[in-house]
């Protein structure tokens, strides 16, 4: 089975053509990180009106770097939830245009949930289906949500941000640190030089209740803008830019070393839900982090759980994971109509 899959949630205009679900033919992603950097993160109405203009060339080129004819795809599957609505009606309204005119079956796509599917892609189908029961982990700009996976379709919510997402403290911390919007992969790399000590400061790591598999990391983020600037009332406001490079570099790595310590213990606290655990899946931008896919690593090892990682390619928004994800979901039978809905919530 070939599907098409696009994908508009958020900043990415991303389109891609895929074989058995498995097997990417061609993945093109139009970022629109320039035209949001000014304002410091996405603009909705800017974002959207992108979309536009990128949506069809971008299918276009999906189609010609696949070699496969728009008439030879079996379906057209659209991530149609969740982030900005307007920007999801963009590929929604294409999606459905191209299915009708195709006489193809339509296929609508929880974003969120194919981050997790991105870690399959390239693999067999044996390594697919002898995945689950399986504990996914969606680290992303948007989401930092915790689930029990009992197969590729079939998912149950354990956790999720009570505030602000994982890769959402990444871009802030990022731009306190004067790096550009979107910082997380930069802060990343900072946190990585040479002489970084991430035993610097002693940021936050929040855990919650004691049972709780939620995330918060709003207090991290307010804790390092703290550290940076001086606490307001208390200290004189520093100007972050005087900051040397040994200490942004230390900054990056303590931050770094506080969030991922977040994740692992509520790792460590998901797995009991997850009966006969065979693996760990991980997806979303946040997985493409260094410490995140070590941590990640060092827990499957102790679980002794199998590891699935997307490629650094398939960690941010990209088309394939939902072209992927729509054909298993199309194999069950779970088309959807012309009157598919843009929703601005994940389905769990
Ligand atoms: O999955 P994604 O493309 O978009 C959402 O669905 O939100 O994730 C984007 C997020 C951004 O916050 C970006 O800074 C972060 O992923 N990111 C990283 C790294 N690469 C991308 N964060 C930390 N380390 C990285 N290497
Ligand atoms: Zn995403």
């Amino acid at each position: 089975m070939i599907v098409l899959g696009i994908e508009s949630s958020c900043d990415e205009t991303a389109a891609a053509v895929v074989r058995s679900g498995l097997e990417v033919c061609s993945s093109v992603v139009a970022s629109q990180d320039s035209l949001h950097r000014e304002y410091g993160g996405v603009v909705p109405e800017i974002a959207s009106r992108a979309h536009e203009r990128a949506i069809l060339p971008v299918v276009r080129e999906a189609a010609a770097r696949s070699g496969i004819g728009l008439a030879e795809i079996d379906a057209v599957a659209v991530g149609h939830r969740p982030v900005l609505i307007g920007s999801l009606l963009v590929g929604v309204s294409s999606a459905k245009a191209l299915a009708w005119s195709l006489g193809k079956p339509l296929i609508g796509v929880d974003h969120v949930h194919a981050h997790l599917h991105a870690a399959f892609l390239g693999a067999t189908r044996a390594e697919l289906d002898g995945a689950f029961p399986a504990l996914g982990l969606v680290v992303s700009g948007g989401h930092s949500s915790l689930y029990r996976v009992d197969s590729a379709t079939e998912l149950v919510r354990l956790g999720a941000t009570i505030d602000d997402a994982v890769g959402e403290a990444y871009d802030k911390v990022a731009s306190i640190l004067g790096i550009a919007y979107p910082g997380g992969a930069a802060l990343d790399r900072l946190a990585q030089e040479d002489g970084a000590d991430d035993r610097a400061h002693t940021f936050p790591v929040s855990r919650l209740s004691k049972d709780s598999l939620d995330f918060s990391f709003s207090g991290l983020k307010t804790a390092v803008l703290y550290a940076v600037r001086g606490v307001p009332g208390r200290d004189e406001a520093r100007d972050p830019s005087e900051l040397s490079e040994q200490q942004r570099r230390d900054v990056a790595a303590s931050f770094q070393r506080a969030a991922c310590e977040a994740v692992r213990i509520k790792l460590g606290r998901a797995i009991e839900h997850v009966p006969g655990c065979k693996s760990l899946i991980v997806g979303g931008g946040v997985s493409a982090n260094s410490r995140l896919r070590a941590v990640a690593g060092a827990f499957s090892e102790e679980h002794g759980l199998g590891l699935r990682l997307p490629e650094m390619a398939y960690c941010v928004d990209n088309a394939a994971m939902i072209a992927g994800l729509g054909a298993l979901l199309l194999e069950r039978g779970e088309a959807s109509g012309l009157d598919l809905a843009a929703a601005p919530t994940a389905a769990c």
